[in-house]
């Protein structure tokens, strides 16, 4: 099977064994697979794969279709759509997923957006509500809301009920990240001035975090899920004790296949039914044959980029 595979610290597209499932798991034909920050660090040799995944092929999510199924599988048969995190190995013509973990394609997704969808929605379902419990008036905050979670996020929390103000730095595309459903979109220096919030989600890092903290709302929670701009800042907490508010931060990759499988079925009931009502979309950047992969993280690394980039395969 064609893979990109890590190679002493080098992206090079090479044949791997077929992958063999498991009794709970589903042999995947890979139409389409999502880059995303992780697998640029797994190259760069800081990001290993968890336990239990390949080594040395990059790939956190993708979609597909089931060739064949373990037998101990109940939920999905081959011929089936599916699309589903992983821990890694989601780059290739072939991957094994757990069925616990594995969502079905709704027949309004195509293929790109299939495999660019697990990633971004489940990060940003789980970090909104699970962990943040956003509802319905909340003010939210999207700090770096033109990417892959962020764009997901404007359009979740604005279903949800949520108003939405959307921190930007491209200014080309104020506009169509206003059209997924935020209020306001404005500079990332005018983004605490908007506030207060009750709920910031922030995907740029350490540098907003006074910011942030200042912009809190009483009770107000700050979730750090991506720190592309530094992961390191000083803090008064005075502030934040004055706010009552919280600092969370949360991780997808390293939980266990009981937590993905819990993070999956939520997103089944509360998202699914959103790309039905064709009121979530995952916007892609830009499509790459799998061959490509290395200009796709190069783009991926150069930034300005509105939505996700995704690897397509033959079958994709
Ligand atoms: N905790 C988890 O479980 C988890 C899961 C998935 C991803 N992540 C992390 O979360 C972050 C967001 O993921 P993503 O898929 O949405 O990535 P993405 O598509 O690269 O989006 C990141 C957004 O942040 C903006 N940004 C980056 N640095 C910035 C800076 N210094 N100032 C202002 N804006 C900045 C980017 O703008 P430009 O395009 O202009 O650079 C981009 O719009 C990444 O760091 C990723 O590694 C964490």
């Amino acid at each position: 099977v064609r893979a990109v595979t890590i190679q002493d610290g080098r992206l090079v597209v090479a044949d791997r064994p077929d992958p063999d499932p498991g009794s709970e798991e589903l042999l995947v034909r890979v139409a389409a697979a999502g880059v995303n920050g992780a697998d640029l660090f797994q190259l760069m040799g800081a990001y290993p794969a968890p336990p239990g995944s390949p080594a040395d092929i990059p790939g956190l999510e993708l979609a597909g279709e089931v060739v064949a199924v373990g037998y101990g599988v109940r939920r999905f048969r081959p011929g089936d759509r599916v699309m589903s995190l992983v821990g890694g190995g989601g780059q290739a013509e072939l991957a094994v997923v757990h069925e616990r973990v594995a969502m079905p394609v709704p027949e309004q997704l195509g293929w790109p957006q299939a495999g660019g969808f697990a990633e971004v929605v489940t990060t940003a379902h789980d970090a909104l509500f699970t962990q943040c419990g956003l509802g319905l008036g909340d003010r939210l905050l999207v700090q770096g809301a033109a990417g892959g979670i962020g764009t997901v996020a404007v359009q979740l929390a604005a279903a949800a009920g949520a108003r939405v103000v959307a921190s930007v730095r491209n200014r080309d595309h104020h506009a169509a990240v206003a059209a997924l459903g935020a209020e306001r979109v404005v500079e990332p220096a005018d983004a605490a001035a908007a506030g207060p919030f009750d709920v910031i989600l922030e995907l740029v890092g350490a540098p907003n975090l006074p910011a942030d903290l200042e912009a809190l709302a009483i009770g107000g929670r700050v979730v750090v899920i991506g720190v592309p701009a530094g992961a390191r800042a000083d803090l008064d907490l005075r502030r934040l004790m004055a706010a009552r508010g919280r600092v969370l931060a949360s991780h997808l990759r390293s939980r266990s296949l009981e937590e993905k499988a819990d993070a999956a079925r939520r997103v089944e009931a509360q998202a699914l039914p959103l790309v039905a009502a064709g009121r979530l979309r995952v916007p892609v950047a830009a499509t790459f044959p799998l061959e490509a992969a290395r200009e796709a993280y190069d783009r991926f690394a150069a930034g300005g980029k509105l939505g996700k980039l995704v690897l397509v395969t033959g079958s994709g």
